[in-house]
Order: structure tokens, then C-alpha cells, then sequence
């Protein structure tokens, strides 16, 4: 396994993972990388994170190939995820369990109680480390965990910016020159979607404090810990940040659903003709062969969820519910919310989407349609009338 240079003194030594489709819940079609980054000078040898366990012997190679992993002389942890941390005692073990890994002190925390035993010499970072040159690090609380953390080399512009800015994809490509943006756009709002929505705020303040510092202008190449390194444009993934952080909706319905016996189904399809037949964009999503993930990003820019559920013993689907508890978490801004289903004897269903709609915070501008057994085609008007209602809504904006 080979590293790949970046500067002259700073190399990636991660992991491609080809294989990995769910990423704690979120589906990864096309695999991720676990990032990692070693600086050598003269001076100082320092890992930059390291990658998820099992994946430890490639990072091992690829350090080989530059120096012996044993003069390594300390280690930076910019989050405390798994997926970057989980490698920390193997890697540690091997290059000298005593050798200082540095994180914030929330993140000395985390890793003392994620990865208890193992006897790693955990060190809160100051506001800059030695590593040859000064490392300074920039607090990211929530971006997307309480201990995140980037740290930058202003001497040469390389920020390592952990979860930030990146995707999964794996692939043998480590820059952005190499790979176009109509590869990496949809991944990367996959990502954001899934990973960094519920954080725009916090996202918003460090974008602007980054600008307000000077930092921005200093950033010559971005080092994620997933995906592929920015060195050609790094402004780019900066100015399509700050955009999405502002969660500004366009004229887009996305319709949710899961049916028993079709009838929920045909619902689906005369909103989704209706919506389209008012011009406005309309995506069509059957929880039977979409998976959660898949969709919130198909949510992330629209102005308008609308879920479709059927009624089954007093109840909402089964994957009707697991979406809506998957966006909950995701704490979407700025949608219209609507609610519809079929029912055979009660009908709660779409009442309870209606009510988790409302509880969280989505514009609802008109009652749920229900339809009792199997809806008609003398008798669509109420799902007509709700595509109107929601049409009329999304050109307001
Ligand atoms: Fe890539 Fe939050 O770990």
C-alpha cells in the first residue's frame, strides 16, 4: 500500500473501504476511506487520526513506505468517532503505546471512555502544537460531535478538517482535480444531509468565523478524513457549505411512502402527476425500494415532504415510522409538511404524521387526506385538492 503526497511534507496514509454500504444507518453505495495524514520533517514525525479498526495494518503499510512507524513521535485525534479513533491502540501499539495522542478535552474524554484499557497517553492540545512547524487547531464543537476538532498548518495552508467537508466514496482518485463535479456534488449533499444537517447552525458560526479570522483566504488545500483531499479548489466545497448550511428550500416536492395493498400507492401516484401537472419539480419515493438516507437527501432541498402511510393495527407503517424517526434527527429548516394514507378500519396513520409533521416544526397547511379501503377514480378530488394546496404553497416561496 502506497502513500500519496501532498506537500512535501505532508502525505495521506489512510484506508479505502470498497466495502462498508451502511454507515451507521446511512446507506454508502459507493464504499468510504478512513483518512489519515502523516507530517515529516526533520524536526517531528505526527499521524494525523487514523482509521476504523481493521483497517489499521493498511495505514501501517502505507506510514512504512516513508519512515518506520516506530518514529512516529505523536499523534493528533481530531474527532473521537469510530471510524477515525477505532485504529488509535493498534496503531498506538505499534508505533510506542507511550507516544502522546493529542485532542481536544472533550475529546481526551471521549476517547478515555471509548477506548477505556487501552492504555493510550491522551493529552488535551493547547492552541498550537510543534510538529516541525506550528499545527494550530480551531474548536468545531458539534461539527458533528462535542469533541471535533480541525487543526491547521498555516505555514502551508493544509487544513485537516476531520468529518468536515467530506463524502464517502472510495475510489483510487485522492484529489478533486481527478474526480468532476457531477461525481462528487451528489455525494457530498448525501453526506451533508446525513451527517452535518442537524449542525448548520454551528456550521454557519465556524464558516463565518474562518472568513472573519482570515483563515479562509489562507487555506491552500483541505484535508478531510473521508473522501478525497482538496487541493486544486478548495474554495469550491467552502462556498457550497455556506449554502447549504442557509437550508434555503427551491420548488420541490418530495413524496414518501409505503403501502399494504396499493391503495396508499395510488395515492402517491395521483399527487406525484398532480404536483408535476403544476410544474413543480416531483420526486416519487417507495420506502419498499429506497433507502432512508436516499431519500433525506432527496428532502434536503425540497420545500415540501409529503409522507403516505397506511394504517396497520392503530398504527404507522413500520418504515414510515423508521423515516420519520431518521429525519427528526436530521432537523430539517424551512419545509411544508403534509400528510396522507389509507385505511381499512381506524385510520390513525396519516393523523400521526400529521402530528409528527407539526411536532417538528414543519409548515402544515391543510388537514391529512385519508381514504378508506381502496380510493377510486371518480373520487381523487381531496388528493387533488391537497396538491393544490401544497402547489399553491410552494410558489409562494
Ligand atoms: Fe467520520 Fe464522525 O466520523
Amino acid at each position: 500500500m502506497q502513500p500519496i503526497k501532498i506537500t512535501d511534507t505532508v502525505y495521506w496514509v489512510g484506508a479505502v473501504d470498497y466495502d462498508i454500504r451502511d454507515f451507521h444507518g446511512y446507506l454508502t453505495p459507493r464504499g468510504s476511506t478512513y483518512n489519515a495524514y502523516l507530517i515529516v520533517n526533520d524536526k517531528k514525525i505526527t499521524l494525523i487520526d487514523t482509521v476504523k479498526h481493521g483497517f489499521e495494518d493498511e495505514l501501517l503499510s502505507r506510514v512504512s513506505k516513508i519512515v518506520d512507524p516506530k518514529k512516529i513521535d505523536q499523534v493528533v485525534s481530531n474527532h473521537a468517532e469510530m471510524d477515525h479513533s477505532g485504529g488509535l491502540p493498534e496503531v498506538l501499539r505499534h508505533i510506542g503505546i507511550e507516544k502522546p495522542v493529542y485532542a481536544s478535552s472533550m475529546g481526551v474524554k471521549n476517547l478515555g471512555g471509548q477506548l477505556k484499557g487501552s492504555g493510550l497517553n491522551l493529552k488535551p492540545v493547547e492552541a498550537k502544537l510543534d510538529v516541525g512547524e506550528d499545527l494550530i487547531f480551531l474548536e468545531t464543537r458539534m461539527i458533528h460531535w462535542p469533541d471535533s476538532m480541525f487543526s491547521f498548518l498555516p505555514g502551508q495552508g493544509v487544513l485537516f478538517s476531520q468529518d468536515g467537508f467530506g463524502m464517502h466514496l472510495a475510489c483510487p482518485e485522492r484529489f478533486d482535480d481527478q474526480i468532476p463535479e457531477e461525481t462528487w456534488g451528489p455525494l457530498a449533499l448525501n453526506y451533508f444531509t446525513n451527517i452535518l444537517t442537524p449542525y448548520t447552525v454551528q456550521i454557519s458560526k465556524i464558516l463565518e468565523k474562518v472568513v472573519a479570522d482570515g483563515l479562509a483566504a489562507q487555506i491552500k488545500i483541505i484535508c478531510p478524513d473521508h473522501g478525497f483531499v482538496w487541493r486544486q479548489n478548495p474554495g469550491r466545497i467552502i462556498e457550497v457549505y455556506s449554502q447549504w448550511v442557509q437550508q434555503k428550500p427551491r420548488h420541490k416536492a418530495v413524496i414518501v411512502f409505503d403501502t399494504m395493498w396499493h391503495s396508499t400507492e395510488f395515492m402517491a401516484r395521483v399527487l406525484t402527476d398532480y404536483l408535476a401537472s403544476q410544474g413543480i419539480e416531483t420526486h416519487y419515493n417507495s420506502l419498499k425500494n429506497k433507502h432512508r438516507s436516499e431519500v433525506a437527501t432527496e428532502c434536503f432541498e425540497a420545500a415540501a415532504i409529503i409522507i403516505g402511510t397506511p394504517t396497520i393495527n392503530n398504527q404507522l407503517f413500520p418504515s414510515v415510522s423508521d423515516f420519520i424517526t431518521y429525519i427528526k434527527s436530521l432537523k430539517f429548516k424551512n419545509k411544508i409538511g403534509a400528510a396522507f394514507g389509507s385505511y381499512g378500519w381506524s385510520g390513525e396513520g396519516a393523523k400521526l404524521v400529521q402530528a409528527e409533521l407539526k411536532a417538528m416544526g414543519y409548515t402544515v397547511p391543510c388537514d391529512e387526506v385519508r381514504y378508506q379501503w381502496v380510493p377510486q377514480e371518480t373520487d381523487l378530488d381531496p388528493i387533488r385538492a391537497l396538491g393544490k394546496v401544497l402547489a399553491d404553497e410552494i410558489k409562494k416561496l
